[in-house]
């Protein structure tokens, strides 16, 4: 799995590192809290190594360990995140009415050619990070996709592109 992330990627501060862990009493056997307070608190949603490095220093545990976690949760990101989650379903069901297609114009309207392998990619202004799933459960509303955790079934292309449009007025 290959990520496209945007240009910035900026680590942490220290003084935030040190706040947070210092917010949890047991902050060792607290580790997957720490870490997922370290990610929300970065402006990019991800965890920069550097961070993860620092973590492992002042906890005092191998930084294997907390890469280990790290890598184990797929809800922790390594590579800065856009602003917005697009999330398409691959499974089956979805496969089958068209979730591929719906990847494709995904890929076009960000402006990164034809489709690829990558499951996995943050549009490279920072808007959006689209990644696929094997199955939400809702296979019945076959192809899901789901925008900042809003499940929306039956999307063909014309109702993706209504739903990203959607979007960038919310912003404005
Ligand atoms: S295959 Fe897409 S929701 Fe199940």
């Amino acid at each position: 799995m290959i990520t496209i992330a945007p240009p910035i990627a900026e680590p942490l501060d220290a003084w935030v590192i040190d706040q947070i862990i210092a917010n949890h009493p047991d902050p060792t056997g607290d580790l997957l809290n720490v870490l997922e307070d370290l990610q929300e608190a970065h402006p990019d949603n991800y965890l920069p190594r550097t961070t993860l490095r620092a973590v492992a220093d002042r906890m005092g545990i191998a930084a294997s360990r907390v890469f280990s976690v790290v890598t184990f949760y797929s809800f922790f990101n390594l590579d800065p995140q856009g602003k917005h989650s697009v999330v398409v379903c691959r499974g089956t069901a979805c496969h089958t009415r068209g979730s591929r297609h719906l990847l494709q114009c995904l890929y076009r309207e960000s402006g990164m050619g034809g489709l690829r392998d990558e499951e996995v990619f943050t549009t490279p202004d920072g808007q959006m990070t689209v990644r696929t799933v094997a199955c939400f459960g809702q296979c019945a509303l076959a192809p899901v996709v789901a925008i900042d955790e809003d499940i929306h079934g039956y999307v063909t292309d014309v109702r993706l592109g209504e739903l990203l449009k959607e979007l960038s007025a919310r912003e404005s």
